[in-house]
């Protein structure tokens, strides 16, 4: 079974409550770890056959600082053949709605990981039908991406629903 990891921060919850859902749905398919990204040592990520990073946006579309601090670590790290996705909650009332996901999603592909899902980004929390569906079919392009396959036919039906 392909292992992933999911790593995110999260002030007021959304970011983490993507994450949960985006856990549930691949839990169905592969080993999943979540993290949160507080004190986390990248080097950690690279036992994964998929990463996924969560980070909520901050300031004029930037990082907050605890989300900083991890992103400044991924570059002791070398992410080649990693297929990473990049999600995150944001606020469309601000201008650079959600840039903290573009702002990761640069960095890993600076660090060489594959970053080939463009990056999920939801309105607060995921709370809408439209944003349960965003959620899985990030999710299941995700699992698709790192090339774990469905073994069982409940299974293969549940990913082709
Ligand atoms: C001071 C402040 C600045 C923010 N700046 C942005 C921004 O530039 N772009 C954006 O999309 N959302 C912005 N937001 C909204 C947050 O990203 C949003 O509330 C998000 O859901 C928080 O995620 P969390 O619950 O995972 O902490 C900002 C929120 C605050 C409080």
């Amino acid at each position: 079974m392909k292992k992933v990891c999911i790593v995110f921060r999260s002030l007021t919850n959304n970011t983490e409550e993507i994450a949960r859902l985006l856990s549930n749905h691949l839990s169905k398919y592969c080993e999943v770890d979540m993290f949160n990204m507080d004190g986390l040592d990248p080097s950690t990520l690279l036992q994964y056959d998929g990463i996924l990073i969560g980070a909520f946006t901050w300031g004029n579309g930037t990082l907050h600082y605890d989300c900083h601090v991890f992103y400044k670590k991924l570059n002791r790290i070398d992410l080649r053949n990693k297929v990473v996705g990049c999600f995150g909650s944001g606020d469309y009332t601000f201008t650079n709605f959600c840039a903290a996901v573009d702002i990761f999603q640069e960095k890993v592909r600076e660090r060489g990981g594959i970053v080939v899902l463009e990056g999920l980004k939801i309105h607060l929390a995921p709370e809408t039908d439209e944003c349960f569906k965003k959620c899985l079919l990030f999710s299941r392009a995700f699992v698709t991406l790192i090339g774990e396959k469905c073994e069982s036919h409940s299974h293969k039906e549940v990913f082709l629903a």
